[in-house]
Formats: C-alpha cells, sequence, structure tokens
C-alpha cells in the first residue's frame, strides 16, 4: 500500500478503531486461555476491542493462524489484519543456547544464522514480530534475565545486537522467512538495585549513555522495527511514563522511528508505582511519551477516546502512533497478503530441519566454555566413564523462554551417548533431581508441581535412595565421572532472581558424595547465568560450563568432551568470586586507592577484607584443548593522531599437540579524561584457529574513533593523553603497552 493510501485508512477509521490498534492482547482471549507472562487484564477489554485489536501476542502454528486471521478481518470494519507477536528468544522450536551462551561465542555472524533461522520457522508459524533482542548490559548475575543478555561488554552486546536483528529482519521484513525485531527493554532494565527483578535501576546520564544505551542504538541502527519499554523506574521515572527518555532520547537523539511498545501491563503499573493517580492519567502519560501500543491492559482503550475527546491527547499525537503501528503492517506486506508466509507445509519441511539442528548444535558447541581442565578432557575411549548427575538425562535444557520447545525434540547427554559406539564403557546414573522438595521455590508454582508429580509417578527403582546408591556405586567403578549440575532451566529469566549463586544443595551434597569415591571429576554445568563455584572448583578437575545449550544440547556436549570439537567459548559476564562482589564487570573503574597499589597501606586500600577483588574466573575467559603463547606486544607508533592509524600486534602459536581456536582480545585503557575511564575496555578480538606448531601474526587497527567517549560536558569525542594497550587471552591481562593520541 502507498504511504497515501495508508493515511487515506487511518483517516476514514473511526476513533475508537484508532485506539483498538494500540491495544494488543494474548491469543487467549479468541481462545480463552488467558494469562501468558504477567497478570491478566481486567474487564475493561470488551468484546468491541478484541474483534478490532491491532495486534496478538502468543498465536502461532500456520493453520490456526490462517484461521483466527481470516475470521478476524471479515469482523473489522477496515478489514485490517492483526500483528502477531511472540518471543521467539533462543529459536522458535530448533532451539539455541540462551542469548548468554550466545554471547559465549564471541561470534555475532553465528548468532545472525540462529537468529534467521528462528525467524523462518516461527514466520511459517504465523508470528509477524519477536520480542528479541533483548539487549540489556548485565553485571548482576543475581538477575534471573542475565540468560536473555548477550553479557557485560558494551561493544560485544552491540555487535550481537545488530546481528540479530539483521538475522531476523534480514534486507527487507516483507520478504519470505523474515519478521520484525523489538528490542527491549528500553532502558536500564539490566540493572535493577540489588539483582531483585522489576526493581528500581538509578543510573547517572554518564553511565546511561556511554554503557547502557549503544546496545540499544546498535539495534535501532541496523533498522529494528519495534522497541519495547521497559518495566523499571529508571532515576525516578518509571521508562514507560518518561517523556524524556522515550522522545527526547529515544525518538529525538537515538532517532527510532518504529513502534514502540510496552512492556506488559506496564503502563497499567505507572499507578503502582505510583507516578500516576490513576489509569486516566496513565493513559496519558504514556501516550505523550509515545507508547504506541498497550501490552494487555484496558488502560489505553478505555481511556485514551476520552482523553482525545476532552483534548488532554490531540488526536495528532494519537494519530502518530496508529500510523506507526499501521506502517509496520505495511512493510511487512500484510494488506497485500495478511498470511505472509504462514503455511502447513513449509511449517513441516523448516521446522527441526536437519540444517536448523545443525545449526543449534554449531552453536551450542561453540557457547561452551571451558573452565578448569586438570587433564580431565577429552575423554579417552578406552576409559570407563561415569555420567552421573540430574541432567545426564534431562532434555528440559532450553532455558526458560522456549515458549513452544518441546522435551521431546531434545538430545540429551544420553541419547548422544546411546547413539554412538566409539566409547564403549559409558555408564549412566541420575543420582539426583534437580531440586529436594525443600527447593521446590526456587522455581514457579507450576514447575515445582511438574516436578513432584514426576518424582511422585516414578517406582521404586527411581526412589531418590536407589537413584543416589546407584550414582554411587556407577562413580566408583569408573575412571572418570563426567557430572552433570546446575541450575533448573526455571531458576533463570522472568522474575527469577536470586541471592544464593550456589546450585542446589541436593547437588552440592551429591558433587561431595561421588567425590569420596572417585575424584576424576569433570563438572559439565548447566546454568541461565554466572554462579558461585567455589565448591565446584574444589572437587572437580575440570569444569565445561554449557549454559542452557537447546535442542542438540547433549550431542553438542558429547562432541566436546570427547574431543571431536574443540571448547572455544569464552564468558561474556564475569563469574563472580561469590555473591557478595556482584554487581561486578571487568571494566570497573580504578578507584583512589586500588587495591594492587603498594604505596598505600594494606588497610585502607580498595578491597574486601575477606575476599578477593577479582572474580573467580573474569570476563572473556575460557580454556581449549591445546595452549597458546603470546609474544610480547608491539606497536607499529607510539603516537596515534586523527584520521590516522596504529597496528597494535602479536604473535600467536599453539604449543599444544592439538588444533585449537583463541580469542585474542585488544583491550584499551585511557589513563587520564574529564570523566574517568575504565581500567579496560574490549575494543576489538578475533577467533584464530591454529594447528600444532602453527603461528600467525595477530594485527590489530586503533583509530581515534575507537577512543571517544561520553565526556563531562556530554558531548561525545576522545581527549587527547596517554592510552595504555593490551592483547592478551582474557580481560585479567596486564598493561603491556602505551601510546599517545595527540
Ligand atoms: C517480559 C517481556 C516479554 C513480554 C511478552 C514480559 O513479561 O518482560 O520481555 O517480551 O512479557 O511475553
Amino acid at each position: 500500500m502507498t504511504q497515501e493510501k495508508l493515511v487515506e485508512l487511518l483517516h476514514s477509521m473511526s476513533l475508537k478503531e484508532k485506539v483498538n490498534q494500540m491495544l494488543q492482547v494474548t491469543t487467549g482471549f479468541f481462545t480463552d486461555e488467558k494469562m501468558l507472562t504477567g497478570p491478566t487484564a481486567q474487564g475493561e477489554i470488551g468484546e468491541e476491542n478484541i474483534s478490532q485489536a491491532g495486534s496478538l501476542i502468543g498465536l502461532f502454528g500456520a493453520e490456526e493462524y490462517r484461521k483466527q486471521q481470516k475470521a478476524f478481518m471479515e469482523k473489522h470494519p477496515h478489514h485490517i489484519p492483526f500483528l502477531d507477536m511472540l518471543d521467539v528468544i533462543n529459536g522458535f522450536r530448533t532451539i539455541y543456547p540462551i542469548p548468554l551462551g550466545q554471547g559465549a561465542t564471541f561470534n555475532p555472524d553465528l548468532m545472525k544464522k540462529c537468529a534467521s533461522m528462528a525467524a523462518l520457522e516461527a514466520s511459517v508459524s504465523g508470528i509477524h514480530v519477536t520480542f528479541s533482542p533483548m539487549v540489556d548490559l548485565v553485571r548482576d548475575a543475581r538477575w534471573g534475565r542475565v540468560m536473555e543478555s548477550t553479557g557485560e561488554d558494551p561493544m560485544l552486546n552491540c555487535e550481537f545486537a545488530r546481528a540479530q536483528v539483521e538475522g531476523y529482519q534480514g534486507r527487507d521484513v516483507k520478504e519470505a522467512g523474515k519478521i520484525a525485531a523489538c528490542v527491549k527493554h528500553f532502558a536500564g532494565y539490566g540493572a535493577p538495585v540489588g539483582g531483585r527483578e522489576y526493581n528500581t535501576v538509578e543510573l547517572s546520564e554518564n553511565t546511561l549513555m556511554e554503557y547502557y544505551l549503544p546496545a540499544y542504538q546498535a539495534a535501532i541502527e541496523a533498522g529494528a522495527e519495534m522497541v519495547m519499554t521497559s518495566f523499571n523506574t529508571l532515576n525516578g521515572i518509571p521508562s514507560t511514563g518518561n517523556q524524556w527518555l522515550m522522545q527526547e532520547i529515544l525518538r529525538g537523539k537515538m532517532g527510532f522511528q518504529g513502534v514502540l511498545i510496552s512492556d506488559w501491563a506496564a503502563i497499567e503499573e505507572l499507578c503502582i508505582h505510583g507516578f500516576a493517580a490513576d489509569r486516566w492519567e496513565a493513559a496519558s502519560l504514556a501516550a505523550h511519551a509515545g507508547v504506541d501500543i498497550d501490552m494487555m491492559t484496558g488502560v489505553y482503550c478505555s481511556k485514551l477516546p476520552e482523553l482525545v475527546e476532552t483534548q488532554v491527547l490531540s488526536e495528532k499525537l494519537l494519530d502518530e502512533a496508529v500510523l506507526r503501528i499501521l506502517t509496520l503492517k505495511n512493510k511487512l506486506g500484510l494488506f497485500e497478503n495478511p498470511y505472509k508466509d504462514a503455511d502447513p507445509e513449509k511449517e513441516k519441511e523448516v521446522i527441526l530441519c536437519e540444517e536448523h539442528r545443525k545449526l543449534a548444535r554449531e552453536a551450542a558447541e561453540q557457547s561452551f566454555v571451558l573452565l578448569k581442565n586438570e587433564e580431565m578432557l577429552p575423554l579417552n575411549p578406552e576409559e570407563k566413564i561415569a555420567i552421573i548427575g540430574p541432567f545426564a538425562e534431562e532434555k528440559e535444557i532450553y532455558g526458560s523462554w522456549s515458549i513452544i520447545a518441546q522435551a521431546q525434540d531434545t538430545v540429551s547427554i544420553a541419547d548422544a551417548v546411546r547413539t554412538q559406539t566409539e566409547f564403549p564403557h559409558v555408564s549412566i546414573a541420575k543420582g539426583c533431581e534437580i531440586l529436594s522438595p525443600k527447593e521446590y521455590c526456587l522455581v514457579t508454582q507450576a514447575e515445582a508441581e511438574k516436578i513432584q508429580q514426576r518424582v511422585e509417578q516414578q517406582d521404586r527403582t527411581q526412589s531418590s535412595k536407589a537413584l543416589w546408591k546407584e550414582a554411587v556405586k556407577t562413580a566408583r567403578k569408573a575412571d572418570k565421572v563426567i557430572l552433570t549440575l546446575g541450575e533448573h532451566k526455571n531458576m533463570s529469566g522472568e522474575a527469577a532472581s536470586r541471592a544464593d549463586l550456589r546450585i542446589p544443595k541436593i547437588q552440592r551434597k551429591l558433587l561431595k558424595e561421588i567425590y569420596q569415591m572417585n575424584p576424576n571429576i569433570t563438572v559439565i554445568l548447566f546454568t541461565g547465568r554466572p554462579l558461585d563455584l567455589r565448591q565446584i572448583e574444589k572437587y572437580a578437575k575440570a569444569i565445561l560450563v554449557v549454559w542452557m545449550p537447546g535442542t542438540e544440547g547433549g550431542n553438542a556436549i558429547w562432541n566436546v568432551i570427547t574431543g571431536a570439537v574443540s571448547p572455544s567459548g569464552r564468558l561474556p559476564m564475569s563469574f563472580p568470586y561469590c555473591v557478595g562482589q556482584v554487581p561486578i564487570s571487568y571494566n570497573e573503574y580504578v578507584t583512589g586507592r586500588p587495591c594492587e597499589d603498594s604505596s598505600v597501606s594494606r588497610e585502607y586500600r580498595s578491597n574486601y577484607r575477606d575476599i578477593p577483588n577479582e572474580p573467580l574466573y573474569p570476563f572473556g575467559y575460557g580454556l581449549s584443548y591445546t595452549q597458546f603463547l603470546y609474544s610480547k606486544l608491539s606497536l607499529s607508533s607510539t603516537v596515534l593522531k586523527p584520521g590516522e592509524k596504529l597496528e597494535a600486534s602479536i604473535v600467536l602459536r599453539n604449543i599444544g599437540d592439538r588444533e585449537g581456536t583463541e580469542t585474542v582480545q585488544l583491550y584499551i585503557r585511557d589513563c587520564a579524561g574529564s570523566v574517568v575511564r575504565p581500567k579496560k575496555e574490549l575494543k576489538a578480538y578475533q577467533k584464530i584457529t591454529l594447528a600444532p606448531d602453527e603461528e600467525i601474526t595477530v594485527r590489530f587497527e586503533i583509530t581515534e574513533e575507537m577512543l571517544r567517549f561520553y565526556r563531562a560536558d556530554g558531548s561525545y569525542g576522545s581527549e587527547k593523553g596517554i592510552m595504555g594497550v593490551m592483547i592478551g587471552k582474557d580481560s585479567n591481562i596486564r598493561e603491556s603497552a602505551a601510546f599517545e593520541l595527540q
């Protein structure tokens, strides 16, 4: 449809019809199942609103979609199709590793491919928009939603944000197999006080601009069609009603022109926050902030007509919002073809197809991070191997956002073992459940009931005592134990904050007991967040973090532990020494009395009296099955002028006896600035694969643009002075060269 026709359509709509475009309801309003992720909408949403709603959330399945859309359009006064949205976070039905795991790949191209495949599966099922990417920067492992982020580094987050948008949307969302991306949660949602979900966020404007906003900006520049507001207050004002944030920053400074949707019930929650006195004011505040769609409440559809009629809200502003929604429908081609890619035949063809499984496997393999390996891995076919623990047979290893994932599609470690023949001496024993009954509070009530039911249905050979005994016996007979431990998939994700970052108690007990039987333990750690690994570190000779690896998780783990694939993931978030350190990130400031400054007396340095300052495993850390040697860093010059380039390089050599992939990381420290600069900032990295004895010169180009930041006066640019340069295998690297920016 031409823009002219679109505007004509807008002007032919009644006020109520326009307002209904700004309403999003769940598909449950058509089918009676109303709940998806938040509170259920109150009685304000009437039949007429539902039959004209601009968008739906959660309708999938090509046939059902086509049926609902057809019936909907027939009833609609202008036959306008609804938009169909869903959280397609780490895959649709074929599940890739959780975003934090994908962050560990340090491979945005791979993430782009994953997003593209997820878009294909979702689009043939009728989805038009995914509520992804989530680009919130995260430093606090207590927050359950760190699993949805790609981590703590602003530069990496920008790259991954861009990659996901490009993967979902392609060059044109109208194209077959493409869906629109919705960047979330704007803004600062990743920094709730105390790591507690939905909590207050306090960030200085400088911190917001420098660290938190760049990834949203990158996604917008990549063409993201939608943005979602966040639940939190930002410096005292809830984002969803924050005119400065949405109008001045998002639409003004950042140039966003697409559709802005509230998070679930966030407009209504303006009242609960104590920002709006009533629902009427909440509607006015959100509409004036430029929020176009009210997700799942009746606030807009019940209050906006009156606000316009009483001229509190100009119809022009309302029209702008509705036009943005219609424009997105038009960009997706829905006026010409309201069914877009929804096709039951294609669904059969592409969903869970071999190509998608292969990619899921590759992504999982690249996401695993080897934290420790004292001659445990890779396994040897002659050895007697015991695979023990609650994740050995577990299939729900895809993370809490995999809405339509099914356990039956997933390959567990045990499944992978059963389909191989190379390792004949493998035995499997569960040992215990992921959680003991006392720990059911760590998951949602529905999930706890599911676990409880499963346990009750087990026969006597599966009783907790029998499982335990069997595991101990299996461990005793083995040469090596692969102990699968970790968080239940429901222990991270939305509303899953934790104050204790250890694995569940029952599993800690299992670890200790197995250790008594056999100390040759490799822990395979399933997790949605960085955990406190001190105890695991004490008892395990090797640790492999596998996050929530997805549909092909079992195969990928087997490939890595047997050495068919060498581990290459790097931590996208620091693993703290213990919970007392969080929030923590590698790019902190130095402070006036640094811990390592021996000129200050020990008592008065910036440190903890009881624990080290350093995380247990730093950002960027990860081992492979070989070893790499770094030469001294060399710089092509000690001076850099704007417009010129400088080269920093090292020689990297594989000194082990296997091929391996190293992620060579370049960090820079701006030694003095009008705003203090971090200890180090990741500026570039390269993933290099080398055969044994092979060596290569790894070169990085440094330009003045890379040294820009938000200065004290709010402007963006570099400042002259000395810059420290570091090239190394993780963020623990010390400064080894310097140049002057002139
Ligand atoms: C979450 C969003 C999500 C939305 C729709 C909310 O509870 O915060 O991230 O996109 O639900 O499912």
